[in-house]
């Protein structure tokens, strides 16, 4: 497995460009399935996960064109079967996205059930609840979920609790059902609204996306469009945290700051001098050492679970005490372990980090668990003393874009040794 070696104490300084957003690529992807023609997405990032998801839809039949700029063409007509296999779906839990789809365009689908991950369980019982709701004849059998509509009925679903993809799947199913479904406390995250603006240039009629209300009046049939995947918040936030962890200035360009209002909020808090313009954000610590924030995860616009990871290394190296609560999954300060190997002062309470700053991190050989995690790993390293030697980068893949060359051309010491 490849690693990256980090030296730290470079304060990033420069500019980079953010690239598309993994988490509307994927359920965009999916939605394609509902287009009676080819459908091209663009700004879509080159990542191990969209690779997978390209290689499920191929698996089922679907027409991929992909070009040198990672357009992806999707023409479904050639579609043969309605099956999402165990070995891909365990690689990648959000192909559990292409359940709603094949169910609302062709009536069936087999999925396999995802399984956990290392941050949670992740249940999808929400998902099949909704489905069933809406008509569905859905049952778990030898690990698959089996489900069958001649046409899915529309009806109001209020969801026990938000859930991300479960919004999505439910949506997407909802374009082509009868009558019009309303989704309550439905997720609000701006990847849901790109795949609502999605759904609409494909001819769906859907209302309320950013809002915990969705209303989506079914139509016959969806067409084939264009459309570009909005930037990734969460890619943008990495790298603030990476400037403001180094004590650097740094500018990210082709993002979108109103989607990062509470990440902005907590960056200031700790100290940094954040300005914004329309398609980017430019944040300078002016070399002086971050102060310790106290955070709580949530559901958007609160502050999102998926930049935890990256505030626990900045809180490690913080001046003060800071809390950290991670609300959404069970299971996500994994990357506790590994940053205490490097000297980091955080005792775990439940649900609640207390990370008392220190003034100097050593580096050590670390092991990513999830991909959040690999990123707080890699900023630890990014200002601990020494070569940090970060292992199964693997999980960073998935979810980061060329993320040596984007560290390197702020001025970080990284590089990549293949297995
Ligand atoms: C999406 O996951 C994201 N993935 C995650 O990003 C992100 O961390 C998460 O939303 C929360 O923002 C994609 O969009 C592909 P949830 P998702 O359903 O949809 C419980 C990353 O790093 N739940 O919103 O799977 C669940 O266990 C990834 O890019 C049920 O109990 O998350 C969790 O505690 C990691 N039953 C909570 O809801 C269900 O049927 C929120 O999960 C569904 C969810």
């Amino acid at each position: 497995m490849d690693k990256l070696i980090i030296t730290g104490g470079v304060p990033l300084q420069g500019e980079i460009r953010i690239s598309g957003a993994k988490n509307a690529a994927l359920p965009i992807l999916a939605a394609t399935l509902l287009a009676d023609g080819p459908v091209k997405v663009g700004n879509i990032p080159h990542l191990q996960d969209i690779t997978t998801t390209m290689e499920l839809l191929g698996r089922m039949g679907v027409e991929l064109v992909v070009d040198e700029r990672m357009n992806i063409e999707v023409d479904c007509s050639t579609i043969r079967e309605l099956f999402a296999p165990y070995d891909l779906v365990k690689s990648m839990r959000a192909s559990i996205l292409v359940l709603g789809p094949m169910l609302a365009r062709f009536g069936e689908a087999v999925v396999s059930l995802p399984g956990g991950c290392a941050i949670g369980s992740r249940p999808v019982n929400l998902h099949i609840e909704g489905l069933v709701k809406m008509g569905a004849d859905v049952h778990v059998e030898g690990g698959y979920i089996h489900a069958k509509a001649r046409r899915l009925k529309a009806t109001r679903l209020v969801m026990d609790l938000v859930t991300v993809t479960g919004t999505e799947n439910l949506m997407m199913a909802a374009t082509l059902a009868e009558g019009t479904t309303v989704i309550e406390n439905a997720a609000r995250e701006p990847e849901v609204v790109d795949l609502a603006n999605c759904l609409n240039a494909m001819g769906a009629k859907v209302s309320g996306a950013g809002s915990d209300s969705i209303s989506i009046e079914g139509v016959d049939a969806l067409f084939g469009t264009r459309y570009d995947v909005l930037p990734d918040r969460i890619e943008t936030g990495t790298y603030l945290a990476a400037a403001a962890i180094t004590g650097g200035h740094v500018r990210i360009k082709d993002t979108q700051p109103r989607m990062l209002e509470a990440v902005i909020e907590k960056l200031r808090e700790a100290g940094a001098s954040v300005e914004v313009g329309d398609r980017w954000i430019e944040l300078d610590m002016n070399g002086s050492r971050p102060r310790a924030t106290n955070i709580r995860t949530s559901p958007y616009p609160a502050f999102p679970t998926d930049m935890q990871a990256q505030f626990t290394s900045l809180n490690v190296v913080s001046d003060g005490t800071g809390t950290i609560s991670e609300t959404v999954f069970e299971n996500r300060f994994m990357h506790v372990h590994e940053l205490q190997r490097m000297g980091a002062d955080i005792q775990l309470e439940g649900n609640t980090a207390v990370i008392r700053g220190v003034n100097r991190l050593t580096a050590a050989p670390v092991m990513a668990t999830d991909l959040r995690a690999s990123a707080s790993l890699v900023l630890a390293g990014l200002v601990a003393e020494g070569d940090t030697v970060v292992d199964r980068i693997y999980h960073i893949d998935r979810g980061y874009e060329s993320i040596e060359e984007k560290l390197a051309k702020l001025g970080a010491r990284i590089r990549r040794v293949p297995a």
